[in-house]
């Protein structure tokens, strides 16, 4: 099966290559544009995304795909009253990711809860142009500092329930296991029977 993976974030790529196995991801042309995403969910924005790769691919590719996977995904933090969410990779977008992080654990009083949860909405459209979302979501709380080079993103503030070290400290296996995007992946294969 041969799938366009609408997206440029080298975090994401790495994941699903490993996600997907059997798969051939073709990767985001790099004189493709930059995707929108102006929805206020999750789903709004990955559909988006997979429709207008979708749209460009036949306007400027003749090669032939099975279909156009797109992710859109984020932190939600309960402190933050569910964000940055949807606007997780906007949020102090100036900043690098070590400082971005500082600067989202500093939002956090304390005393209150540091409850997260990272959310992964998936979607794939086919060459025919019908499309479908599937997601998944990891639970986990916010850490007191920034741990571990691993991942990508918010990987080194999110422990995930059940372990004590964050995303960013624990082996890439466990990330691949459990996480958000592990789930809707395995919520792709079963729905695409692959
Ligand atoms: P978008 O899906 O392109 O809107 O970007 C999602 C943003 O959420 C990324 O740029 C990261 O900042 C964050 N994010 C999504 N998934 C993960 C993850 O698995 N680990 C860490 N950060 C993530």
């Amino acid at each position: 099966m041969k799938v366009l993976l609408a997206t440029r974030n080298a975090g994401k790529l790495r994941e699903f290559a490993g996600l997907l196995p059997g798969v051939e991801l073709v990767p985001w042309p790099a004189e493709a544009p930059e995707l929108p995403e102006t929805g206020a969910f999750f789903a709004d924005n990955a559909l988006q995304k997979a429709e207008g790769a979708l749209r460009w691919w036949k306007a400027n590719r003749s090669e032939i795909l099975d279909g156009v996977l797109s992710d859109d995904s984020g932190l939600c933090v309960d402190a933050l009253w569910g964000g940055p969410g949807v606007l997780s990779a906007r949020f102090a977008s100036e900043l690098d990711p070590a400082a971005k992080n500082l600067k989202l654990l500093a939002l956090i009083p304390d005393g209150v809860s540091r409850k997260a949860r990272f959310v992964c909405v998936l979607a794939f459209a086919s060459l025919r142009g019908d499309a479908f979302t599937v997601s998944g979501a990891v639970e986990g709380t916010l850490s007191e500092s920034p741990k571990g080079g691993g991942g990508f993103g918010y990987d080194p503030i999110f422990i995930p329930e059940g372990f004590d070290r964050t995303f960013g400290d624990l082996p890439t296996e466990v990330k691949q296991r459990l996480s958000h995007r592990a789930r809707a992946c395995e919520a792709l294969r079963r729905k695409l029977g692959i």
